[in-house]
């Protein structure tokens, strides 16, 4: 049968069964058993502070800093000795943001269809991008910039209306109070000098106390935590002390334990992660920051593909942008923004403030479910050959479209005889004119919460 099917097969075979059964009690028992022990997937609600977090999806993860000066690796160039750290540093001269338009940056996360950006204020360098009174290793001191870039980031992004994310390293290999430097060289032990260890500590603190007043961030994304335990930290009193000032912030899990959601790093898990809440962060390339050398970028498909099999998988995807010394945004990865926000603002329904969607085994692609479970969301990995075929679901079908298109396509359901309790196998014709250039979307709408 073709189109709309509002029948509710499920309860239509359940009768009938028991209509013809009534008098055999035991098979009447067997069939309400197995009629209550489907599975309904029930979405249990995020914790409030996490709502938006799990509800947007997006974010833009911008690595800014002097590295972008000669286009090598931000921080590491140095501490793994490619070359002098004083040549590194050189590079806080050529560090002009002269064209640095953050009002044109706001817009273009906007377009991207990404609902936070998170932005390197201090990387292992040092470097900070706001003028910090605790180190003079600021923009405004240390780079012809003479500016603070960060505020009017952070108002800009505000102004479109997304949530503002801090990225701080936690490890400074350039300050002096700090016992990690280059790989082969430790500046001191700090069980030797526990009272610089505890500066350094009351350093990196009251760098946090600076930022947390100047701009009351949504999400601390820290890094660089791998180098000391978290006592060490003082993890615990760091978490409260940002809490306390700022009760609904979300912390990244990168402060040895007491963050609030997970960071695979380009790696994109094939199972769900165990973590309730997670994050895959991404380079488009193959680096954080610019590196004009590097050309080895995914194309905006691959990054729809990666996109739609993170929030498949109830997770973020984190996809980085590497600006240029002079503040604009190479035009690889402008265009890669602008081709993401055509294809989230035409799927946004099949996207925002959806759940993980289908266990393996149900679907061939990624999915996603609408909060109260009655649409699944399938995004189709290829262009189909055939049918599309979606398995294992129990409910009765009311209606499939296409997302962002409308197109209603043909559907029928095979392997569902009027007297059995199986699954069957739903067959999804799409018209080759209704399909997305990049990732079709298809949603299908039960006649309840998915039971499967
Ligand atoms: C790593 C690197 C760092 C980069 C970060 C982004 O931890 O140390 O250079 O900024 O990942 O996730």
């Amino acid at each position: 049968m073709v189109g709309a099917r509002n029948v509710p097969i499920l309860a239509t075979s359940f009768e009938t069964v028991v209509k013809k059964s009534l008098s055999d009690v035991r098979f009447f028992f067997t069939v309400a058993l197995l009629v209550n022990t489907s599975v309904t997937i029930a979405q249990s609600k995020p914790d409030a502070k996490m709502d938006w977090f799990a509800n947007a999806k997006l974010g833009i993860f911008i690595h800014w800093g002097i590295y972008s000066v000669n286009g090598i690796d931000e921080s590491w160039s140095f501490h793994n000795n490619y070359l002098p750290y004083a040549n590194y540093m050189k590079q806080l001269d050529g560090f002009t943001a002269d064209r640095y338009d953050p009002a044109r940056w706001g817009e273009l996360i906007k377009q991207s269809g990404a609902r936070y950006a998170v932005l390197t204020t201090k990387h292992h360098d040092g470097v900070a991008l706001w003028p910090t009174k605790l180190s003079t290793l600021n923009t405004v001191e240390k780079t012809p910039a003479r500016r603070d870039l960060a505020t009017p980031l952070v108002e800009s992004l505000r102004k479109q209306n997304l949530k503002v994310g801090l990225y701080y390293s936690l490890l400074d290999w350039s300050d002096d109070r700090y016992d990690g430097f280059t790989k082969s060289e430790k500046r001191y032990d700090i069980t030797k000098e526990p009272a610089r260890w505890n500066r350094f500590v009351q350093f990196y603190q009251g760098q946090l106390r600076e930022l947390t007043t100047a701009y009351r961030p949504d999400l601390w994304w820290f890094d660089g935590d791998w180098e000391h335990k978290a006592e060490e930290w003082k993890a615990a009193e760091t978490r409260k002390l940002l809490l306390d000032s700022n009760p609904g912030v979300i912390l990244n899990s990168r402060l040895m334990g007491h963050g609030d959601y997970s960071t695979p790093e380009q790696d994109l898990p094939l199972e769900r992660p165990k973590d309730k809440y997670w994050e895959l962060c991404m380079t488009m390339n193959e680096s954080w920051g610019y590196q004009p050398s590097d050309k080895n970028y995914k194309t905006s498909s691959e990054v729809i593909q990666i996109f739609a099999e993170c929030i498949s998988k109830g997770g973020n995807m984190l996809l980085g942008i590497g600006p240029k010394a002079d503040g604009t945004i190479p035009d690889e990865q402008t265009n890669v923004l602008k081709d993401l926000g055509r294809w989230t603002n035409k799927h946004s329904e099949a996207i925002y403030g959806t759940r993980e969607g289908l266990p393996n085994g149900y679907f061939y692609g990624p999915s996603t479910l609408s909060t109260d479970s009655t649409i699944v969301y399938l995004f189709l990995p290829y262009k189909p050959s055939g049918s599309v075929m979606l398995k294992g679901v129990k409910n009765c079908i009311n209606r499939v479209w296409v997302v962002g298109n409308g197109t209603k396509p043909a559907f029928h359901v095979r392997m569902r005889p009027y007297w059995s309790q199986n699954a069957g196998l739903l067959f999804i014709d799409v018209p080759a004119q209704a399909l997305d250039e990049q990732m079709t979307v298809l949603a299908v709408l039960l006649d309840g919460k998915l039971k499967l």
